[in-house]
């Protein structure tokens, strides 16, 4: 079979006749065990061949969680706990780390800082609580670059109590692959040209797992969207051709309701939002959704069609209603203590060098050991070294974090939500919450948050090519003495 070039293809036209989005596999089970309520799961991580680029393309072997793309959805109520058995059926360890839940550090699945890989035919049981209603994630943690990459990601989502209303709630998981021209996944993970650029950008876009066509929606409907971008490398910026969105979460956290700025809704790796979209169109019409974020590089995602039934003869267009607020503690502003951040590295980035476990090295010592880049000048290597900063529980803090390089980075901390204070200097509307910040090149912003869950914390860079690459540490919050 000869496929030219599928990101032509795909990226360019997006021509391929494909199947319509269906709902994710749901889950039967679930359990009351005494006054607890417990959700219980099972992941087998295992090699597993998905029709991902559509019916004309050979299938795809990926590496998946329970044999689909994306991994199930894990779908609980605020302030269950949450009980989630996993095997590895793969040949390398591997761990599942549970994206933008405060969770105990125990169940962090961070390999070597919170606990063992799980080796290959090994189990490991989770069982955490999610403090937090809203939209998240779960992912392997191990060779991230490569496991992620290959499909090893689901989503995870926490239900309000009282849920706003709305039609539908609907969740799309939005994928990048590099593939090859038999829609083969493209080997050569960690290559240094994605180390040191952009990480491992694809050319393949799914939606659930699949290259879609179309997305069936009816006149006058509200749909809840819940966005959640699991790509190596992709920034997605989506504009909805004819509709505005109402963004209602970010990272998992509400927001007051706005419209999406421009009309653009833009995420990158690891970032969710949750939208509020009225079906406004009439029956029969049809809508695209284009990402234009790259510019050279616009593609239509998927369209809105249109059945020919409306749900409603008049679309709701009043603002959806605020989520109600989780329970997160209020940094104080006037006590906080302050630290800066500086990441550097990459191409055209002029990083001088940077300490590794093994010393000082220069920038072409460090490049030749597969190594492009730095925080606060410490070149990060997974476990061997000491934590950048060390927070008192409690204690509110402001990081200062400052991209002097060249490229985007989504900055990730694990354990707490942030809030976003300032980009350059300009205080960010509403201060949202998150886990996740788009540093764009050169770009300086301001969090804040309180450090109120101990452990050793990742914080990184979610490009796992950059992460790999040095793009990492490690925040202790040390845990205040109890009388
Ligand atoms: Cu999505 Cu270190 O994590
Ligand atoms: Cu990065």
């Amino acid at each position: 079979m000869r496929l030219p070039n599928l990101s032509r293809r795909r990226l360019l036209q997006g021509g391929l006749a494909l199947s319509t989005v269906s709902l994710l596999p749901a889950w039967p089970a679930r359990m009351q065990a005494g006054a607890l309520e417990t959700a219980a799961f099972k992941l087998t991580a295992a090699a597993a061949r998905v029709p991902l680029a559509g019916a004309d393309y050979p299938e795809t072997e990926v590496w998946s969680y329970n044999g689909g793309l994306p991994g199930p959805e894990i779908r609980v109520r605020q302030g269950d706990r949450v009980a989630v058995d996993v095997t590895n059926r793969l040949s390398e360890p591997t761990t599942v780390h549970w994206h933008g839940i405060r969770i105990a550090n125990a169940m962090d699945g961070v390999p070597g800082l919170t606990q063992a890989p799980i080796a290959p035919g090994e189990r490991f049981h989770y069982a955490f609580d999610v403090p937090d209603a809203g939209t998240f994630w779960y992912h392997s943690h191990v060779n991230s670059s490569e496991q992620v990459g290959r499909g090893l990601s689901g989503p995870l989502i926490v239900e309000e109590h009282e849920a706003p209303e709305v039609d539908r709630d609907v969740t799309w998981v939005l994928d990048d692959w590099r593939l090859t021209a038999e829609a083969a996944i493209a080997g050569g993970f960690d290559h240094p040209m994605d180390m040191s650029h952009a990480g491992r950008l694809g050319n393949t876009v799914t939606v659930n797992g699949r290259v879609r066509e179309e997305f069936a929606v009816r006149r006058g409907e509200r749909l809840r969207l819940r966005l959640i971008n699991v790509a190596n490398a992709r920034v997605f910026a989506l504009n909805f051709q004819g509709h505005t969105p109402w963004i209602v979460a970010l990272d998992g956290q509400p927001v007051e309701p706005h419209p999406a700025e421009a009309g653009r809704v833009v995420l990158g790796p690891a970032m969710r939002a949750d939208l509020v979209i009225d079906m406004t169109g009439a029956p029969g019409e049809r809508f695209e959704i284009v990402d234009d974020f790259y510019a050279r590089q616009r593609y239509r995602l998927i369209d809105l069609a249109y059945a020919a039934q409306p749900l409603r003869e008049e679309a709701l267009e009043a603002p959806p209603a605020a989520l109600p607020a989780n329970p997160l503690a209020e940094p104080d502003l006037t006590d906080a203590g302050r630290h800066r951040v500086v990441f550097t590295g990459g191409m055209m980035g002029g990083m001088a060098g940077g300490m590794t476990a093994d010393g000082w090295l220069d920038a072409r010592a460090l490049f030749r050991k597969g190594k492009f880049w730095a925080v606060n000048e410490i070149v990060g290597e997974g476990g061997r070294l000491p934590p950048l900063f060390s927070l008192t529980e409690g204690r509110s803090y402001v990081f200062e974090l400052v991209n002097d390089s060249a490229w985007h980075h989504p900055i990730h901390l694990h354990g707490m939500s942030f809030r976003l204070l300032s980009r350059n200097g300009e205080p960010v509307w509403r201060q949202p919450w998150m886990d996740t910040v788009l540093l764009a090149p050169q770009e300086k912003a301001e969090v804040a948050f309180v450090a109120d869950n101990p452990g050793d914390w990742m914080f990184h860079c979610h490009i796992p090519a950059h992460m790999k690459g040095g793009m990492t540490a490690v925040i202790r919050v040390r845990e205040k003495e109890r009388a």
